[in-house]
């Protein structure tokens, strides 16, 4: 298939172009580079060995996503252009609601207008809320009034506009796919994550102290009901996650009008867990401090990855060593991310 990939030079579009490519797939890439370097693109063309085509352009500009659409002929739409911090979203919701939702509709009228039959879009386990139990299946309650901030209300209510337009016009087919934790880089570490300022999330801050850029771990709570009393998440592999995209796109072959999947890996670890196994990934203590708890946040997360690998044959192969070992070589071969002179 001819896919076009949003947000691709990203952290998880760029992992996701190398696994199309692998598969034989063509691949597009339209970024605006508001959270990402070209540079992402190169390193995967220079893996793969293959050309990835790349339009810097914003899904708010619709002439410029037209002329995209007009010059080639997809098969298939891969969303994952977003932006995704979670404080921000409090600050800038107007932002965040412009760019996620504005961005995501400019995109489905492109998708209709051009006549692309497939669209796979980058849901999140936020929309479950508050878990009334565990694990979270697909058919688990997604309440609007749980979803703590203005990024997650986005990702919600773009599943629900994203149902609409199918039920439209039922030739379309969309898979919203429900990511868990997304970490690790791919075993090369030529590519991985590379935040903007201070991370927000566990794996990059971590990586970060180890690297020697920030000074010691905050380990928001250590009173939850969970064995150790910090937050427990289904962490799961980018390369992992990466495939099931791959995956994804053959269900949506069959035309089943509108699919939703969880990708996680079923297991749950602690925060304090992630800090012991990133300390035998890389060899170093990583200090930490208990502070308060961080607002929103809950105490346990974790997936029923059943439904995907009943129907797309998609496990997580990938376990936690793994995750921080590949972590590691890219946050230890790139310690300031794509900016990082090689050699230095
Ligand atoms: P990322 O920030 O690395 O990638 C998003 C990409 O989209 C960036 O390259 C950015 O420049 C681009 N982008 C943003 N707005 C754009 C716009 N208006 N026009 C064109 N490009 C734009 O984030 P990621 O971690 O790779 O996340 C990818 C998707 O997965 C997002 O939709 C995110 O909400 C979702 N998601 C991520 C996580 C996670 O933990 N990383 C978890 C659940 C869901
Ligand atoms: C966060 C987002 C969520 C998003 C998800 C994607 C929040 C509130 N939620 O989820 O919307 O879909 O990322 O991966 O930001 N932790 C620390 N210290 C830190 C950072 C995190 O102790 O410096 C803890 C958290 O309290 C949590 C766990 O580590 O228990 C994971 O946190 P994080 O990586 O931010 O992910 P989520 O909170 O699960």
């Amino acid at each position: 298939m001819h896919v076009l990939v949003t947000g691709g030079a990203g952290y998880i579009g760029s992992h996701t172009c190398l696994e199309l490519l692998n598969a034989g797939h063509q691949v597009t890439v339209v970024d605006n580079l508001s959270n990402s370097s070209e540079e992402s693109l190169q390193r995967v063309s220079t893996l793969t060995g293959k050309e990835i085509a790349f339009f810097r352009i914003d899904l708010l500009d619709q002439l410029g996503l037209d002329a995209v659409f007009r010059d080639n002929q997809f098969d298939a739409v891969i969303h994952f252009a977003a932006l995704k911090a979670v404080g921000e979203s409090v600050a800038k919701p107007l932002a965040y609601y412009q760019n996620n939702i504005t961005g995501t509709v400019n995109l489905c009228d492109a998708t209709q207008r051009h006549h692309v039959s497939h669209f796979v879009f980058s849901s999140s386990a936020t929309v479950y809320g508050i878990p009334r139990s565990l694990p979270l299946t697909e058919t688990s309650a997604t309440p609007m009034e749980e979803v703590t901030n203005p990024y997650g209300r986005s990702k919600l209510m773009l599943e629900y506009i994203l149902k609409d337009w199918q039920a439209s016009q039922p030739q379309t087919n969309v898979a919203l796919l429900r990511y868990f934790n997304p970490v690790g880089a791919h075993e090369s570490g030529q590519i991985g994550e590379d935040p903007n300022g201070i991370p927000n999330n566990l794996l990059p801050y971590i990586s970060q102290v180890a690297v020697g850029k920030l000074e010691r771990v905050g380990v928001f709570g250590c009173d939850y009901e969970t064995p150790d009393g910090t937050g427990v998440r289904d962490y799961i592999h980018v390369v992992d996650l990466a495939r099931g995209h791959v995956l994804a796109l053959d269900k949506l072959a069959e035309n089943p009008g509108v699919v939703t999947y969880n990708l996680g890996t079923g297991n749950g670890y602690s925060v304090l867990e992630i800090v012991a196994a990133f300390e035998r990934a890389c060899g170093k203590k990583i200090p930490f401090t208990f502070l308060d708890r961080r607002p929103g946040d809950i105490a346990v997360c974790y997936a029923d990855p059943s439904l995907a690998k009943t129907e797309l044959g998609w496990v997580a192969e990938r376990g936690i060593d793994e995750m921080c070992t590949d972590g590691w070589r890219w946050q230890s071969q790139n310690p300031s991310g794509y900016t990082t002179i090689a050699g230095s």
